[in-house]
């Protein structure tokens, strides 16, 4: 099983739904953090892209918190798509999915420049290659002023400090599995991860793995992109929020 097709799986889209914010542990500070950083008048009329926004989560908060506005969740995965359409259907044609893979052209199917592009714990499944390119599509598709916000994971610039914060996560994560707050095929999901960024430290990433950069690697795609204001206005442990403002 390959760490990206493990969210393509029903019953791992439905155990992430019900089970994110006990393996995130700042799974709603940063979804809080995310809302408050968007520079936008609580009646904006304007359109917002969740990139890898699986089961539509940050895109409901944004639609109460923004109700002349629209979302749209762009995801790879049908399951997460599925749960997303259903949270957001009382929202009517303000809330839409689209399936795709970040990596693909789906920039270009958007109907109207999005004012935002948010996205949280996804692009880290990304190989760097594929985030200088997904980042410099987000940076053209963006309207002028627009920004983009990566609540992601991220890795810390000394492998020591790195596999200190992993080694602390997973035990987090065993945690919160043993006091049974997340459904039981989940250990699967947490032994694979445990296996590939613990027991096998410091081996190659590829695409769909946890291809975890650091935050000064990342705001230079940002700025390669053509974004002219990055930086990373909030971090924890091994999250951050990087930030670009398009011109
Ligand atoms: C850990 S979940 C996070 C979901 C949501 N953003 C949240 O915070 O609740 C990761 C999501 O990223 C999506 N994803 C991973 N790689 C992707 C890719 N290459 N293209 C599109 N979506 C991807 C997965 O399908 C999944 O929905």
């Amino acid at each position: 099983m390959s760490s990206a097709y493990r969210w393509n799986q029903a019953e791992f889209a439905v155990g992430y739904d019900v089970a994110g914010v006990y393996i995130h542990p700042h799974y709603r500070a940063m979804q809080a953090a995310i809302l408050e950083l968007l520079p936008l008048e609580s009646n904006a009329d304007v359109l917002l892209v969740d990139a890898g926004g699986g089961s539509g989560r940050l895109a409901e908060l944004f639609l109460e918190k923004f109700p002349e506005s629209r979302a749209i969740v762009v995801d790879q995965s049908e399951p997460f798509l599925a749960l997303a359409n259903q949270r957001l259907s009382p929202f009517g044609g303000r809330g839409t999915t689209l399936l795709a893979r970040l990596q693909d052209q789906w920039l270009s199917r958007l109907e109207e420049p999005p004012a935002a592009i948010v996205s949280m714990s996804a692009i880290h499944h990304l190989s760097p290659e594929e985030k200088q390119n997904l980042y410099a599509c987000m940076g053209s598709a963006l309207a002028p002023g627009g920004v983009l916000l990566n609540g992601d994971e991220i890795r810390n610039a000394t492998d020591d400090e790195y596999l200190a914060h992993l080694k602390n996560w997973s035990a987090h994560m065993q945690a919160m599995q043993n006091s049974g707050n997340i459904p039981g095929e989940m250990q699967e999901i947490l032994d694979y991860w445990r296996e590939k960024n613990i027991a096998h430290f410091g081996a190659p990433k590829k695409s769909g793995d946890d291809c975890h950069e650091t935050i000064a690697v990342q705001l230079d795609y940002l700025r390669a992109a053509g974004f002219n204001t990055v930086d990373a206005p909030w971090q924890r442990e091994m999250w951050a929020i990087l930030r670009g403002v398009k011109k």
